[in-house]
């Protein structure tokens, strides 16, 4: 089985997690990491595709969208899963929602693995744009909660597991 994970990362979480189903994969199947950003991949001769990448303003970037776009009956006609990093955990659900064409559904699912928002791993503009989420998660976790203690969010490496056992199970047939 040759399996592709084709991901987009500005300030690593993605790019993790793309090397973390790459690792529970590699006695399985014949992996390609690809950034999108580096090189953008043929799909033939790929038995399942992986794609992902991280949330910015509300939507993955344009190099991600484009992909997505350009290969959607490709990607429809073979297993693949989508999956998305984002700093606001609280509205993950409606970005499972939106970020991919509404008549694109992806055998697999999409899956959300968390997210960080670490200023120290962003440059210019995104560390800025890092900070000031942080404080808007912190502000949210203090009305919603009426306490000071905050939860920023973090990667769920479970969920990347758990993709990767459903990816396995195809691999098994
Ligand atoms: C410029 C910028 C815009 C972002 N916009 C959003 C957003 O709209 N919603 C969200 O939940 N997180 C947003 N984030 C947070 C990222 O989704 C989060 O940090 C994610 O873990 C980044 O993944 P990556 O390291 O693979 O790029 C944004 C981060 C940056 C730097």
């Amino acid at each position: 089985m040759k399996l592709l994970i084709a991901y987009v990362s500005k300030t690593g979480s993605s790019e993790f997690c793309a090397k973390l189903i790459a690792k529970e994969l590699e006695q399985k199947a014949e992996i390609d990491v690809i950034d999108l950003e580096k090189k953008t991949p043929k799909l033939e001769g790929y038995d399942a595709v992986v794609v992902g990448g991280p949330v910015r303003f509300g939507a993955f970037p344009k190099v991600l969208r484009k992909f997505i776009k350009n290969h959607f009956s490709e990607l429809s006609a073979i297993p693949c899963a989508v999956y998305f990093c984002c700093g606001l955990s609280r509205i993950s659900d409606e970005y499972s929602e939106t970020l991919i064409p509404r008549k694109f559904e992806p055998s697999l699912g999409v899956h959300y693995f968390g997210g960080e928002l670490k200023p120290q791993n962003a440059k210019g503009f995104d560390k800025m744009l890092i900070r000031h989420l942080r404080s808007s998660v912190k502000y949210h976790d203090f009305e919603d909660n009426e306490a000071s203690d905050v939860s920023l969010p973090e990667l769920i490496p479970e969920n990347a597991h758990l993709l990767a056992e459903d990816i396995k199970r195809i691999t098994a047939k």
